[in-house]
């Protein structure tokens, strides 16, 4: 693939002799960034890394080359040019190599000052340096796997006829109901306007309260009434003090809406999206995949290719907390019908008790949004809702959805009892008045997912710029 400037991408280089590829003794220009230099008789090999890729790519330059006195100015970090002829490499850990005629220091790195050395840095001391870490192996793979994996899930929802649609990133309505809201605002919060000794929104930037979405669900539902099959791909927030290894204070979220579905259809979509986004993945990063499993999950790739392979395990909120029960577990919470089910609750059900992604349904109203469909009461008089969490190994919960209740007074008085005002959700509840239709969707945390197919264990590594309590730098 010719690259905008006419240089060859090293991935390109070094899969030589295939379509689209140089081949041998063909005279190409390479840029990137310098990994590591040595010399050794009277010749320098220089490794450099441009991100299209996870290996390094090696420039032989010789003492006859004109530019060699230049490779005593290359150190870690800095930014080259260089121009020579592809040949097959005798030296072991690559294919292929090049044979510098020309040499061209682009950007020069202060190797006192440069932090990125050749040792390996913790993951927590390159979270300080978000700005150099995608030139690390680890954070060019992250990079290159969260690539592919957006652009599988788009892949998934387009061979399925789903529109894309892009919901409101500032919003007035809580999706979830749970108040976890940033808020947007103009006003001076040194001098807030009032009125009657309360602010006055009026004045605000949209004359009322408004928030970053938490889910952009509500507005999804809009178009699933009229377009039937849509997904939303975009950017939440929650205000949530969660300092944990799963959480974000920004994330993104996958969010399928499919009119005429019921949950058991909305499952199944599940199940096929994650196995076909894990196999997308698995074909098109195999390179990256290998240095995780390598460096930082042995038993990644096997787990992967189990889920692709395997159907997910389904049970209802009421038997996983009678499993819980009767496991002999002891558990920091004790589960208890009526509770939510803690992280260490949903890792025993899918690690230890069945071994793959468990499908969880039906879970008491209490703790479940205002938006899900109301089941009838179970014999023991107890009110469930058509609810799923999809939980996978060492993540537990990487998808959460519903069906949705269709019906205007049992959806008014669901909202009455979670303390919700009716007005800014008017047009929500519009959608029950008019035409209304069975419908079903969730949403899928696309950093827990990646944090998954990767290994990774730490989500700040997952995302570019992660923001967190008390963290927003970059
Ligand atoms: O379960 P949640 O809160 O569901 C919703 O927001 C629904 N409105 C989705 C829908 O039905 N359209 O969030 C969905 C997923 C979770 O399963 C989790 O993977 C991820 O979003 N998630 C987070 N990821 C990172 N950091 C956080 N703070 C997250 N909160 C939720
Ligand atoms: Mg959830």
């Amino acid at each position: 693939m010719p690259t905008p400037q006419q240089r060859t991408r090293i991935k390109d280089l070094l899969t030589a002799n295939q379509p689209g590829s140089p081949n041998p003794d063909d005279a190409v220009v390479v840029k990137g960034w310098v990994k590591t230099v040595r010399s050794s008789g009277g010749v320098a090999f220089v490794q450099i890394n441009d991100g299209s890729t996870l290996a390094d790519l090696q420039l032989v330059v010789a003492a006859d080359c004109p530019d060699f006195p230049l490779v005593g100015q290359l150190t870690t970090g800095c930014s080259i040019s260089a121009d020579g002829l592809l040949q097959e490499s005798p030296g072991r850990g690559q294919r292929y190599e090049i044979h510098t005629r020309r040499l061209e220091l682009l950007g020069g790195a202060d190797p006192e000052e440069y932090p990125l050395q050749k040792k390996r840095h913790t993951l927590e001391f390159l979270r300080e340096l978000a700005h150099l870490r995608p030139r690390t192996n680890t954070f060019g793979a992250v990079a290159r796997v969260r690539n592919a994996m957006a652009f599988g899930i788009h892949q998934f929802f387009q061979q399925r006829g789903f529109l894309y649609i892009q919901t409101p990133i500032i919003t007035a309505s809580d999706a979830e109901g749970a108040g976890a809201m940033f808020r947007a605002t103009t006003l001076d919060l040194n001098r807030l306007p009032t009125q009657d000794g309360q602010v006055d929104n009026s004045v605000d930037f949209f004359g009322r309260p408004a928030f970053l979405t938490v889910s952009g669900q509500l507005e999804a539902e809009i178009f699933a009434q009229a377009m039937s099959d849509v997904y939303t791909f975009g950017p939440t927030f929650r205000a949530e003090n969660s300092n944990t290894s799963r959480h974000l204070a920004e994330f993104w979220m996958v969010e399928p809406e499919v009119a005429f579905c019921d949950l058991d259809g909305l499952a199944q979509l599940a199940e096929d999206f994650l196995r076909s986004i894990f196999a997308h993945v698995l074909a098109t990063c195999p390179d990256d995949l290998a240095f995780f499993n390598r460096f930082y999950d042995r038993e990644l790739i096997a787990t992967l290719e189990s889920i692709v392979a395997a159907d997910f395990e389904r049970m209802t909120y009421t038997e996983a907390v009678n499993l819980l029960q009767s496991s002999g577990e002891t558990f920091q919470f004790p589960a208890q019908w009526g509770s939510d089910l803690q992280s260490e609750h949903e890792r025993y059900l899918t690690e230890n008790k069945v071994g793959r992604p468990v499908i969880v349904t039906d879970y008491p109203s209490s703790i479940k949004a205002f938006y899900m469909r109301v089941n009838d009461d179970d014999p023991d008089g107890r009110q469930t809702v058509r609810a799923m969490d999809v939980l996978v190994p060492r993540i537990g919960e990487i998808i959460g959805g519903s069906q949705r209740e269709e019906r205007l007074d049992v959806l008014q008085s669901r909202m009455a009892a979670a303390g919700l005002d009716d007005a800014p959700y008017w047009w929500y509840l519009d959608l029950r008045r008019y035409g209304t239709a069975p419908h079903a969707g969730f949403g899928l945390g696309f950093e827990r997912t990646v944090q998954f197919a990767t290994g990774m264990q730490n989500i700040r590594d997952i995302i570019a710029f992660p923001r967190t309590p008390r963290n927003a730098e970059f």
